[in-house]
């Protein structure tokens, strides 16, 4: 199939190289965000749908972060509790957890407060999937920010998730919480013009000589996907397939509308 529309690669897969990522303004707007939150140690809340790429933000993030200066540390479990997440934390720096949670609490304070005293190097933790916890490890969040009587904050903290999270937050046993998230960002799909851009661009990293999707094509695609990424990359991988086993070089409205029913 490679050959038959003349690529050097597979487009549209999720494996694409974070230097080959489509920059939308959503993209740009959510790194600019996360970068300012970084370096001045923030909570920091990023949202958005499945498939709208807050892992990829994430990932272009963590590429950006200078070693010398940051440590992150990428937690995504949709089932995490709090003995996890302080387990998580320790086992990073190579340290054993104690068997009291009580005790584990303080291991992992003194340890950020170590870190932010002496090493120098800012902590960066990211927690994804967030959509997904439970009450007790939404609440857990206040204290895992908390430091010296809350005066101070030695990491900054990413939670990412689903725009549902953002409800979980609005309840009242959870305000203290929400009250204490300094940076926000919901993500939202591509415009109609990025989806052009986006799959022009997904093309020209595999070194495609022509235009393959048709005008119509496209503007199918983005009314299907509502600009959502990994919906676009599916039904381009799709329909690519669909054409080459018709044997046509241009992937038109049909070949859409024929995947489209099949999904
Ligand atoms: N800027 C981009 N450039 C190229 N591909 C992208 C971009 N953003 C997202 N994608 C593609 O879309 C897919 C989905 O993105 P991502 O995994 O970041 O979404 P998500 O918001 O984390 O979804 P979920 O809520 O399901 O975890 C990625 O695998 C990637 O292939
Ligand atoms: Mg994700």
């Amino acid at each position: 199939m490679l050959d038959f529309f003349e690529m050097k690669g597979v487009p549209f897969t999720r494996e694409i190289s974070s230097k080959h990522l489509y920059a939308s303004a959503c993209q740009k707007e959510a790194a600019a965000r996360l970068e300012y939150a970084v370096k001045n140690r923030q909570f920091c809340l990023l949202t958005g749908e499945a498939g709208m790429g807050k892992s990829t933000a994430i990932r272009t993030l963590v590429h950006q972060l200078d070693p010398i200066h940051f440590h992150y540390l990428y937690i995504c479990d949709s089932s995490l509790t709090p003995k996890l997440f302080y387990r998580e934390v320790l086992q990073n720096f190579g340290i054993q957890p104690a068997f009291r949670s009580t005790d584990v609490k303080r291991q992992y304070q003194s340890l950020l407060l170590d870190i932010y005293e002496n090493e120098k190097k800012m902590l960066v933790i990211i927690i994804d999937e967030a959509h997904h916890f439970s009450d007790s490890m939404l609440q857990e969040l206040r204290f895992i920010l908390n430091f010296k009587e809350d005066s101070m904050s030695p990491l900054s903290l990413i939670v990412v998730g689903q725009p549902s999270l953002r409800n979980l937050l609005k309840v009242k046993q959870l305000e203290a919480i929400d009250q204490r998230i300094q940076m926000r960002y919901q993500m939202s799909g591509l415009t109609e013009e990025e989806t052009h851009a986006y799959i022009r661009h997904q093309l020209k990293m595999v070194e495609t000589p022509h235009e393959i999707f048709s005008e119509e094509a496209i503007q199918a695609i983005y009314n299907f996907s509502q600009g959502i990424p990994r919906k676009i990359n599916t039904l381009c991988s799709q329909s690519l397939l669909d054409a080459f086993i018709q044997g046509n070089k241009i992937v038109g409205e049909s070949h859409i509308h024929r995947v489209i029913n099949e999904l």
